[in-house]
């Protein structure tokens, strides 16, 4: 509960997060919800603190100042306690202002996850008479409506969704506040308020990641960003990986072909250890590389007499559980054959869901295509096919 001394800092963040989270309903004040054994506070407190050096004032419901202030952890917050609107809060926010400061921004907790980088630019746009606010434009088709009606287009050129940290300068921020207390008056943001009262604004680029947490979806997407950029820190960024598998198989003298998961009456079979499904095995090929897990000898070889003469799906159910297990989702798979048989498309919607049902859904395209008489596949003598499978990292709970 110390300030920075004040003659540090020029500039304030406000934190409003003294809100109920009356749409989130999550059995807490929103602030205090978990995001990833973390709370949506002590994530706004991370980007705060890694912002422009400032005072903060952290706004919070009564009786859980302590627990905010054990939530900042040894970070100088100034706790207060809010109001049963957020104008009030933000009003018992700016009583706490140090001395010395000079631009006060002010942001809501709810906005868990911005980027560092909004705080320091809309500070230094902030000037004498000029409020600023991050903003994003408007991307959806817009209406304006009455009950069920559809009245009349909207320019959305025109419209921007406005965001926090809302900065203005301090001496102008308190009067328009004075002056919104005096009148009785609520308005729907900071910047609203400081426009009543004659103040300027203007907007910089805000940012996706600095949406607001108002619903339970909100609050899954907020968690789905974490887990993702918290897998497998040691690499890095998290970024996909590519994985490409060949098979070819000659044609035996009987038997019944069997190839992408299905079976071609007519067809003379592929000779292999398996049921040389040449397709599955090149898609298995294909995910284990992308994921870095070896090959199809290793996980299905001679030395596992139990795939002998096992199905493709099966090989390829398996390999998409081996991926699970070591933290990887498949994005999609894509394959062709080469070969003047068996003619192939009208039965490839049948094998490319036959193909991703056994790889637990994700998609799998089908191609097929002669070459011209040319080589092995055009002698008719088999089949070679090329894979090629995308995956990335997955959270591991
Ligand atoms: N806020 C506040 N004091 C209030 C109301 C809101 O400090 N009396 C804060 C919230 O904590 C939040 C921000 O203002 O960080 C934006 O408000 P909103 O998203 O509406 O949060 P809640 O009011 O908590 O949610 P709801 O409206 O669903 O109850
Ligand atoms: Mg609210």
């Amino acid at each position: 509960m110390t300030d920075l001394p004040a003659p540090l800092v020029r500039t304030a963040v406000i934190v409003v997060a003294a809100g109920s989270g009356t749409r989130l309903a999550a059995g807490a004040p929103k602030a205090f919800v978990p995001l990833d054994g973390r709370t949506i506070l002590e994530h706004a407190l991370d980007g705060v603190f890694a912002a422009t050096p400032a005072q903060v004032i952290l706004v919070v419901p009564a009786g859980l100042e302590a627990e905010a202030t054990d939530l900042a952890a040894d970070r100088p917050v100034r706790v207060v306690v809010g109001g049963d609107t957020r104008q009030r809060s933000v009003a018992a926010g700016l009583v706490a202002l140090a001395e010395g400061v000079d631009t006060v921004l002010v942001h809501d907790a709810a906005r868990a996850l911005t980027p560092p980088a909004q705080f320091a630019a809309v500070a230094a746009a902030v000037g004498p008479g000029v409020g600023v606010i991050p903003a994003l434009p408007v991307v959806d088709t817009l209406k304006r409506v009455h009950g069920e009606d559809v009245i009349a287009p909207v320019d959305r050129a025109e419209l921007a969704a406005a965001q926090t940290p809302q900065g203005f300068p301090r001496a102008e921020l308190l009067a328009a506040y004075a002056q919104a207390a005096e009148q009785g008056v609520e308005y729907t943001d900071d910047a609203a308020l400081f426009a009543a009262a004659g103040g300027a604004v203007r907007h910089v680029l805000g940012s996706e990641e600095a949406f607001k947490i108002t619903t339970p979806h909100d609050l899954e997407r907020a968690r789905m960003i974490l887990s993702s950029s918290s897998q497998h820190p040691a690499e890095g960024p998290v970024v996909p990986r590519v994985g490409i598998g060949t098979d070819v198989h000659a044609f035996a003298a009987g038997g019944t072909l069997r190839l992408a998961g299905l079976d071609w009456p007519g067809e003379p079979a592929l000779e292999g250890h398996s049921d040389g499904d040449a397709v599955a095995h090149a898609i298995v090929d294909a995910l284990l590389g992308a994921a870095g897990l070896g090959d199809i000898g290793l996980h299905f070889g001679t030395a596992h007499p139990e795939y002998a003469g096992a199905h493709g799906e099966v090989f390829l159910a398996r390999t998409a559980e081996i991926l699970a297990e070591a933290g990887f989702a498949i994005g999609n798979v894509s394959v062709q054959f080469q070969g003047n048989r068996p003619r192939f498309s009208a039965r490839r919607t049948e094998a490319e869901r036959t193909l991703s049902a056994a790889l637990g859904g994700a998609p799998v395209a089908v191609s097929a295509t002669t070459t011209d008489g040319l080589g092995f596949p055009g002698r008719g003598e088999g089949i070679a096919v090329t894979a090629v499978a995308l995956v990335h990292p997955i959270a591991l709970s």
